[in-house]
C-alpha cells in the first residue's frame, strides 16, 4: 500500500514507517521537524534497507497538503502529527487547538478531495479523563482535562461524523497507553527535548548524569505501593498494532475506538526497579508531592483490539527498559 505518514519523523512514527517497510509497503513520509529531525529518515532507511520519501512541510498549510496529496496517490493515511507536551497545551491552548485541529482538518479536506478513504489516527488514553475506573474499555465515557486531550478527543469526534457523512470511510482510531521503549538497533527512540515530561524519558536523563533526581510524584494513591500505576507499551509493539489497523482497516465501518496496550499496570516504582535490574544502574528518585491532573491507576481493556485487529503485545518491561537506555546511552557517546 502506499502509505502517508504525517508525523514520520517522531516517536510512535518512526517506529511505524520500519514496520510499514519491512511489510512491503511504500511510505512517505510528511514532516515539518518541529519536534524530531531530519536524520531520523537515513536511520529508518539503515534499519530497513529501503528508501523512504520525505516531505518536509507543516500540514497546517493548506495549501502544502492539497499539493502533497495531489502528487501522490495515497491508499492510506496513518496520521501522527501533532503536539503532545500537555503543560504546553495549557499555557499555549491557541496554538495546540490550531495545530492539531486546524491540521487534521487539512488532511480531512484533502482526503475528500482526492478520494482517499483509509486513516489510521494517533489518539490518546487521555480521553479516557479521571472519572473511569480500569481496566479501560473503548465504550467508556471520554473526557479531557486539558487542552492536548481535548485536542484528541475533539479530532476523534470530528472524524466520526465525517466518516459517519462519508459512508465509505474506514478509520481506526488508536487510543495508546504509555509508549516507552525504542528499536533494538538503538538507532531510533524518543528524544529528550528540554527537561522532560513523561517517566521513561526522564528516567533516563537521570540514568545519563543529566539530571539529579527523579521526582516520584506522589506515594499515596491507592495502588500497591502507592505510586501512579499506568499501563507501559513497547514502542515497536505499538508500530505493530499500526500495522494490524491497516490489514483491518476494510472491516471498519466509519471509525471506530482501539486501546493499543499491554493490559498489565506497572507503578513508578516498578518501573524505577525495573529499569535498575534491566540495566544495572542505579536512579536516584524521591518522594513529590502529586502531580496536578494525575490518575492514580490507568491500564487498558486490550480485548477489542485483539478479536477485532489480532494485537497482541509481546515485549516485556525488561526489554522497554534496556532498549530505551540503549538509544539514549548511544546519544551521548
Ligand atoms: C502523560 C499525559 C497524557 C499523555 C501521555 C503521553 C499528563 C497528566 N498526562 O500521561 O495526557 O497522553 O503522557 O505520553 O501529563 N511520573 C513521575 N515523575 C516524573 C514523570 C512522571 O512520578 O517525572 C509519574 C506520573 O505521576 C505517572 C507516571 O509516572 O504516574 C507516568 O507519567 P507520564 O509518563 O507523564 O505519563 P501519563 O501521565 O500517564
Amino acid at each position: 500500500m502506499k502509505v502517508l505518514v504525517t508525523g514520520g519523523a517522531g516517536f510512535i512514527g518512526s517506529h511505524t514507517c520500519v514496520e510499514l517497510l519491512e511489510n512491503g509497503h511504500e511510505v512517505i513520509i510528511f514532516d515539518n521537524f518541529y519536534n524530531s529531525s531530519p536524520d531520523v529518515i537515513e536511520r529508518i532507511e539503515k534499519i530497513t534497507g529501503k528508501s523512504v520519501k520525505l516531505v518536509e512541510g507543516d500540514m497546517c498549510d493548506a495549501e502544502t497538503v492539497d499539493k502533497l496529496f495531489k502528487d501522490n496517490e495515497f491508499e492510506c493515511i496513518i496520521h501522527f502529527a501533532g503536539l503532545k507536551a500537555v503543560g504546553e497545551s495549557v499555557a499555549k491552548p491557541v496554538f495546540y487547538y490550531d495545530t492539531n485541529i486546524g491540521g487534521t482538518l487539512n488532511i480531512i479536506k484533502a482526503m475528500q478531495k482526492y478520494d482517499v478513504k483509509k486513516l489510521v489516527f494517533s489518539s490518546s488514553a487521555t480521553v479516557y479523563g479521571m472519572n473511569n475506573v480500569a481496566p479501560y474499555n473503548e465504550t467508556m465515557p471520554t473526557s479531557a482535562t486539558n487542552p492536548y486531550g481535548w485536542t484528541k478527543l475533539m479530532i476523534e469526534q470530528i472524524l466520526t461524523d465525517t466518516a459517519k457523512a462519508q459512508g465509505d470511510w474506514h478509520i481506526a482510531l488508536l487510543r495508546y497507553f504509555n509508549p516507552i521503549g525504542a528499536h533494538s538497533s538503538g538507532l531510533i527512540g524518543e528524544k529528550p527535548n528540554g527537561i522532560p515530561n513523561n517517566l521513561m524519558p526522564y528516567i533516563t536523563q537521570v540514568a545519563a548524569g543529566k539530571l539529579e533526581c527523579l521526582n516520584v510524584f506522589g506515594d499515596d494513591y491507592d495502588t500497591h505501593d502507592g505510586t501512579g500505576v499506568r499501563d507501559y507499551i513497547h514502542v515497536c509493539d505499538l508500530a505493530i498494532g499500526h500495522m494490524k489497523a491497516l490489514n483491518h482497516i476494510d472491516e471498519i465501518d466509519g471509525a471506530r475506538q482501539f486501546n493499543l496496550g499491554t493490559g498489565v499496570g506497572y507503578s513508578v516504582l516498578d518501573i524505577v526497579k525495573a529499569f535498575e535490574k534491566a540495566n544495572d544502574i542505579t536512579i536516584n528518585y524521591k518522594i513529590a508531592p502529586r502531580r496536578p491532573g494525575d490518575i492514580a491507576t490507568c491500564f487498558a481493556d486490550t480485548k477489542r483490539a485483539y478479536d477485532e485487529l489480532g494485537f497482541k503485545t509481546e515485549r516485556s518491561l525488561e526489554d522497554m527498559c534496556q532498549s530505551s537506555w540503549n538509544f539514549v546511552k548511544n546519544l551521548y557517546k
